[in-house]
């Protein structure tokens, strides 16, 4: 577990980071998302410290990370920078050894560990092991960035915008690549990331901040029914937003006892898809059963409208 107590850090006259508190619990992954300059990667930074808060501490498992050294720290934090941060000049495999060499590791072990990690991110190592950074695509470097993060077994990874350069298609693939490592490894990921979807996707918790504030911590089903007044709820707002609640939201949360006629949904399916089932086959209700095929009643479109309605409504009807 990772706790941030009212940490600040100044630059100059400029508050990078402001009276920041958060809890990260163990095993989640906790998205930090804002515009350009709010202080994501200055709070990132200080969990491993990189850079040391103004003031304000740092607990890992319960201990102050100020009383470790900085070397201490890191081996048990993996980092993965803003772009890939690879060295140029040197092979993919050295590159992913880089810690565990710092470490002092012996040789026969790196060499097991970045095979491991190559297999892992689905880099044949025949192949991929002395190769060059610039020999490899986007993806693939990024992958190899993130396999360099994991080398010596940390238990928390830290991700500054590490899917921000990759063409939408790549990015996907790697989005749901981190949920399936992360669930394998169980770890603790703290990302950053500027874009709100990619939040929604990844974060069992999302952070907003803006102008060094972290303005709301919440889960994204929070952030989207019970946005903070102001930026938040404009950062999530416009028409998207009913959607975005409806991919959250599973059918099993709506469905109503009965039956009906038609192809059946999947009670872990999104209400979103349920929707477009329903639009598809121009239909008001479709029966939903378990993975299995058991019968477990039916979705209806007034249902997921009201759902998606009442809540647009409920934000209107807040005060500015
Ligand atoms: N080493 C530094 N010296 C002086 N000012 C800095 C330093 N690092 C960051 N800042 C300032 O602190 C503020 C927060 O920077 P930070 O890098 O944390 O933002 P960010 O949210 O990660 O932005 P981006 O999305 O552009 O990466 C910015 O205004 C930046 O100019
Ligand atoms: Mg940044």
């Amino acid at each position: 577990m990772i706790e941030v107590r009212q940490v600040s850090r100044r630059f100059g006259s400029q508050l990078a980071v402001d009276n920041v508190s958060l809890t990260i619990e163990r095993g989640t992954i906790t998205v930090l998302v804002g515009t350009s300059g709010s202080g994501k990667s200055t709070l990132l930074r200080i969990i491993n410290r990189l850079i040391e808060p103004t003031t304000g501490t740092v607990l890992i498992n319960g201990q102050d990370t100020s009383g470790l050294s900085g070397e201490e720290l890191r081996r048990g934090i993996g980092y993965a920078i803003q772009g890939h941060g690879l060295f140029p000049h040197w092979t993919v495999a050295r590159n992913i050894g880089t810690v565990p060499s710092l470490l002092g590791w012996d040789q026969g072990r790196i060499a097991r560990r970045v095979d491991e990690l190559l297999r892992l991110f689905d880099l044949d190592p025949a192949l991929y092991a002395e190769k060059l950074p610039h020999q490899l695509s986007g993806g693939q470097q990024q992958r190899v960035g993130v396999a360099r993060a994991l080398a010596a077994e940390p238990a928390v990874l830290l991700m500054d915008e590490p899917f921000g350069a990759l063409d939408p298609i790549i990015r996907a693939k790697a989005q749901e690549d981190l949920l399936a490592l992360q669930r394998r490894l169980g770890i603790t990921v703290v990302l950053v990331t500027h874009d709100m979807e990619e939040a929604m996707l990844l974060g069992n918790r999302i952070g907003v901040m803006d102008g060094g504030k972290l303005l709301q911590y919440a889960t994204p089903t929070e952030i989207l029914t019970h946005p903070a007044p102001g930026f938040v709820e404009r950062l999530i707002g416009g028409p998207d937003r009913s959607l975005r609640l409806l991919s959250l939201l599973r059918v099993a949360d709506s469905v109503q006892p009965g039956t009906a006629e038609g192809k059946p949904v999947q009670e872990n399916a999104t209400l979103r898809d349920a929707l477009s089932e329903l639009l598809w086959a121009r239909v008001q209700a479709l029966p939903v059963t378990a993975a299995d095929g058991t019968p477990r009643g039916r979705i209806t479109l007034p249902a997921i409208l009201d759902l998606a309605g009442a809540d647009a409504h409920r934000v209107e009807d807040s005060p500015a």
